[in-house]
């Protein structure tokens, strides 16, 4: 029987539909927004994504002003400089547009606009103490999960180190899933982002701190995105996949940011802090090295994966069962392009020792479901950097 305390919270209003994006400007107005910030990177805007949303503004008759220097890995002088643009412009709702830099960068834009100081002044939990700005996400990819979360993830340029700020005053009001914006992502950034928003699911279905509704997230988004992420990476009308996709992982934010998160993230967010890997990248090389470490911690909940993704389980003892749900992690990531290592996307073992100290500093180490210790980590990277799974 269950019988741990758990908070289920989903504060977020999702809406979701192809050219929904398009009805920005009667969300923003009845979020009694006026002068509108809005986050977004360079990408989105070469893309043309943000001008019939700027159009739509205009057209409502709201104010906006446009900061675009979101970088990946987000850096605090990033934030910093969003900060000041939104004092400049007295910014009352936040928009962000964008993967889940765009979106992890304006939640700490919101922090240090309504508190001031430095957003590392905040990493931890709890230390946001007065209201902060409505806050719109409207993702670009279908993998962050970030539109639904009360998480954001920074990088202290100086120390190359990854933190998280934690509140439920970053969950933004309002997340708009338009898949239309999603059309015209590259296979590559489909099939990365996609097993982040995996990574996302499993890694909260088998926490130490899942929970019966955290684990319904969990367990139909990995059903979803087993199912289209497939097609949505290779089929050339892929739409409808990516849809889906962008559901599963607005639905697997809702997972971790309720159940937590494990080994993956604790280890992917140093790989992004010190060789700038793109976390979607880290955490796609990860899994299968961290789920055949974990497969003994919670074999149950693996077998209950495995049959989420279509493995036959019948007649398998439980431990067999789970390892078939690496067999379906190892098949899926082969189809979508998936490298197999590290080594080959920028790491170097020269700062082994670093990444696995700052990967113990994550309190994801706790909710991973299997006890570890920073020689397992090692490990693990170790394992991961030469590709022996
Ligand atoms: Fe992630």
């Amino acid at each position: 029987m269950f019988s741990k305390t758990a908070v289920f919270r989903m504060n977020t209003r999702v809406v979701s539909g192809e050219g929904e994006a398009l009805n920005i400007g009667a969300y923003v107005r009845e979020l009694g927004g006026s002068k509108v910030l809005i986050v977004t990177d360079k990408g989105i805007m070469d893309a043309g994504l943000l001008s019939d949303i700027q159009d739509k503004l205009s057209e409502a008759g709201i104010d906006f002003k446009v900061f675009s220097d979101v970088l990946p890995n987000p850096p605090t002088n990033v934030v910093a400089q969003g900060a000041e643009v939104a004092a400049m412009v007295n910014a009352d709702l936040l928009l962000a547009v964008g993967g889940g830099s765009s979106i992890d960068t304006a939640k700490a834009v919101n922090v240090v606009y309504t508190h001031g100081g430095n957003i590392k002044d905040y990493a931890g939990i709890g230390k946001i103490n007065k209201p902060t700005l409505p806050l719109i996400a409207i993702p670009t990819t279908c993998g962050t999960g970030s539109e639904v979360t009360w998480s954001s993830v920074i990088t202290d340029e100086e120390d190359q180190f990854k933190f998280a700020v934690f509140s439920g005053d970053l969950i933004p009001e309002l997340a708009i899933i338009d898949p239309g914006l999603m059309k015209d992502l590259p296979p590559a950034l489909i099939a990365s982002t996609g097993l982040d928003a995996l990574t996302h699911a499993i890694e909260a279905y088998v926490s130490a701190q899942a929970q019966p509704m955290s684990d319904a997230f969990a367990i139909y988004a990995i059903e979803l995105i087993v199912n289209n992420l497939r097609s949505a990476v290779h089929y050339q009308d892929n739409l409808k996949y990516i849809g889906n996709m962008a559901i599963a992982s607005t639905m697997a934010g809702a997972a971790f940011t309720n159940g937590s998160l494990g080994l993956v993230h604790a280890m992917a967010h140093p790989l992004g802090g010190v060789f700038d890997i793109a976390h979607g990248i880290a955490n796609a090389i990860l899994l299968p090295y961290v789920m055949k470490f974990n497969l003994v911690a919670n074999p149950g909940k693996f077998a209950d994966i495995a049959a989420a993704m279509g493995e036959s389980i019948e007649g398998l003892h439980e431990l067999q069962a789970a390892e078939r749900a690496l067999h379906a992690v190892q098949s899926l990531s082969l189809d979508v392009g998936i490298p197999t290592n590290l080594k080959d996307v920028g790491m170097t073992l020269d700062k082994l020792d670093k990444v696995a100290a700052d990967a113990m500093r994550s309190k994801n180490v706790f909710s991973n479901p299997r006890r570890n210790t920073l020689q397992d980590i090692k490990k693990l990277f170790e394992d991961a950097y030469y590709g022996n799974l």
